[in-house]
């Protein structure tokens, strides 16, 4: 495995390098009578691309460039102080300057552009390998799923009509209570799995998100899970339509509603905004949640796509993984900002034009 310096220690060898290749320039190390503007110079004037291949190699287009430009400030005055006069020689000396400014910007920019290829080879085999592992996971598991539905209902049915049975407030209409809401969680835990592990294909329609939004939001008050949140829904009134899958839609949102009511256990405020939104010619529907919660570490913040990544008791770490496949089905993207202490925003964005999606089916 190559080794790996720190940046100072990086920096150190640079500048060491480049002192020892300027003196050697210099021909202070063999004197310029040992060919000080013959083959020793010239020699010595190319070991000069090293530092600067370094400085590509470790800090890409700046390190490249950096490295040139210090190098042709510390040799611009050799023609000076050798006292050239030759305008042939000093004008060598020019063109080799052109030259380390030219080696530092192409080295730069292949470093670059090859470890922008490598990064982009190392996503896609990620993203190739969680699909393997995800399809793997899910043919396993979505039957398993299945199983466990069909007695779970006959449980949340079977404890709805006992409940009935006991007069509210007594010991065991509270127990069947209990039973009927850990059923519905467990139910919701079995969709979420198998929402993920076996999606089904979008069916878009013409969508207002707005009215997407409202659904979600009444949903939040009528199933009483918003506690002490307030939630500020601030639309845009000229919002266009979208074709969108609605209920996915719906689905995302509410996955970004509970994330953001759980992330508030004392209470807060969540502010929904709609609107229209331009980037690079292509209009997109962005919808943010905006809540004042506890945020997300910076170390977690990487992992929150993840699935069954979750920081909480109750969680399965489903939900912004289902979200985050439902919006790239829809060519769109989710964007996060937060705040450890002082909220986080949750963006969503999908296009208005669905042409792309649909000619890569
Ligand atoms: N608005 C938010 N504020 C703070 N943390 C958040 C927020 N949204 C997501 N997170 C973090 O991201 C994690 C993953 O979220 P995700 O919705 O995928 O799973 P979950 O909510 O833990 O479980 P579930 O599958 O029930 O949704 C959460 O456990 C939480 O740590
Ligand atoms: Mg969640």
């Amino acid at each position: 495995m190559p080794r790996t310096y720190r940046p100072n220690t990086r920096l150190l060898i640079i500048g060491l390098v480049t002192a020892a290749t300027v003196t050697f320039h210099y021909g202070y190390i063999i004197p310029p009578s040992h060919g000080g503007s013959g083959l020793f110079h010239a020699i010595h004037g190319r070991l000069c691309y090293i530092p600067i291949i370094l400085g590509a190699i470790w800090f890409g287009v700046r390190g490249g460039i950096s490295v040139a430009l210090l190098i042709t400030a510390l040799t611009l005055p050799y023609g000076r102080i050798r006292g050239i006069t030759d305008s042939a020689l000093l004008l060598n000396e020019y063109t080799e300057m052109v030259f380390y400014l030219a080696i530092g910007l192409t080295s730069g920019i292949l470093i670059e552009l090859q470890r922008y290829e490598r990064r982009r080879r190392e996503a896609l085999s990620k993203e190739l390998a969680l699909k393997e592992h995800l399809s793997s996971l899910g043919q396993m598991a979505a039957g398993l799923a299945h199983e466990i539905k069909n007695p779970l209902g006959s449980i949340q049915g079977s404890a709805e009509i006992l409940g009935d049975d006991f007069p509210p407030g007594s010991r065991k209409h509270e127990l069947l209570q209990v039973l009927t809401k850990e059923s519905h969680r467990l139910s919701r835990v079995v969709e979420d799995f198998l929402s993920f592990a076996r999606p089904r294909p979008l069916e878009r329609t013409p969508t207002q998100v707005n009215d997407v939004v409202r659904d979600v939001v009444s949903q939040a008050e009528i199933e009483n899970v918003s506690g002490n949140v307030s939630i500020v829904p601030m639309l845009d009134p000229d919002l266009p339509q979208a074709p969108l899958d609605s209920e996915k839609i719906h689905q995302v949102f509410l996955n970004i509603i509970l994330n953001a009511i759980a992330a508030m256990p004392d209470g807060g405020t969540l502010t929904i905004t709609t609107r229209k939104e331009i980037f690079n010619g292509e209009t997109f529907i962005a919808a943010s949640f905006t809540d004042t919660g506890h945020g997300i570490s910076k170390e977690n913040l990487e992992k929150i796509f993840d699935p069954f990544f979750t920081t909480r008791e109750s969680g399965t770490g489903l939900g912004l993984s289902i979200s985050h496949v439902i919006i790239q089905n829809h060519n769109g993207k989710i964007e996060i900002q937060s705040t450890l202490g002082k909220g986080t925003s949750v963006t969503v964005l999908v296009p208005i034009k669905q042409e792309g999606s649909i000619a890569a089916r």
